[in-house]
């Protein structure tokens, strides 16, 4: 029996979905979304071709199509991201954390970028490293929980507005012009950056080593989750963090009543964290 017939949910039926997504992943979607979660899990509906939702949560509750719950978070998640976003926290990376830990007599660093999205944010920080601290060596780890960005980061081919901030000198050498006119990063400059499709919310089992890094960015991630699940991520990057190691967040997010495990440092136009 159909129960999408005007393809909307029921309140509680959008309950069951909003508590569902929430713990599997710490994003909350208040009442105010409802109508973005309709769209995006009747598109994953139809694509079964079912015609109920109670089915479709039954599918989601009880793992019986496993890639399914990634599919839901391909539709629901928000990937916008491009290329060396917010200038300020990369000055911030290039004029203090990046020579500091030279300092400090640092060879090597360690960087995550969790919720990598399709890969600008790791590329711009592999760009930063070479062209800026050439004799510090590096390794990038991105991490997502959509497979279809984790799959675009790998391939690493952009339309001419993700990389519309790259300086000229770089796009010229670090990305070849395709024939259809996106710009593909070499991969020649790919070898010490690896993605993985991960959830925040599992990074203590991760399969992959995810720990001590130096600088982690967690950039527009986590304002989609609410305090708890905030809370929760921010002490698994505590215990994965370097001593000394720094927590870079988006520009309008901040640690504020979340965490009090990281030191904020202001810069003029740019916060960042320090691990405590
Ligand atoms: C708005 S993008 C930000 C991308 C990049 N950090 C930037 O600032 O340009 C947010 C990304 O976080 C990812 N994300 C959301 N919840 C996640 C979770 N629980 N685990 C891993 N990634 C998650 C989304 O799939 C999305 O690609």
């Amino acid at each position: 029996m159909t129960d999408i017939t005007n393809k909307q949910l029921t309140n509680s039926q959008f309950k069951e979905l909003q508590d569902f997504i929430y713990q599997k992943s710490g994003m909350f979607f208040p009442f105010s979304r409802k109508h973005y979660i309709e769209q995006k899990v009747m598109k994953r509906i139809a694509a079964l071709r079912y015609n109920s939702f109670s089915n479709y949560l039954n599918i989601l509750k009880h793992e019986r199509i496993r890639s399914e719950i990634i599919n839901l978070f391909n539709e629901v998640t928000v990937n916008e991201t491009f290329f060396f976003r917010d200038l300020p926290q990369l000055e911030v990376l290039e004029k203090h954390i990046f020579p500091e830990a030279q300092t400090r007599g640092k060879k090597h660093l360690n960087i995550l970028s969790a919720g990598c999205s399709s890969g600008e944010e790791p590329y711009t920080i592999a760009i930063i490293m070479r062209e800026k601290f050439p004799q510090l060596s590096y390794n990038i780890v991105g991490i997502d929980i959509s497979d279809l960005v984790v799959a675009k980061a790998i391939r690493g081919e952009y339309t001419q507005y993700a990389v519309r901030f790259v300086p000229k000198d770089y796009l010229e050498k670090y990305f070849s012009l395709t024939k259809q006119g996106n710009y593909k990063f070499h991969d020649h400059y790919k070898t010490n950056i690896k993605f993985h499709t991960l959830n925040l919310m599992e990074l203590d089992t991760a399969p992959v080593n995810v720990s001590s890094f130096d600088v982690i960015f967690c950039r527009y991630v986590l304002i989609y989750f609410d305090r708890e699940s905030k809370q929760e991520v921010i002490n698994r990057f505590h215990d994965k963090i370097a001593d000394n190691g720094y927590l870079i967040l988006g520009n309008s997010e901040s640690l504020f009543s979340v965490a009090n495990n990281f030191r904020m440092l202001h810069f003029p136009s740019a916060i960042i964290y320090n691990r405590n």
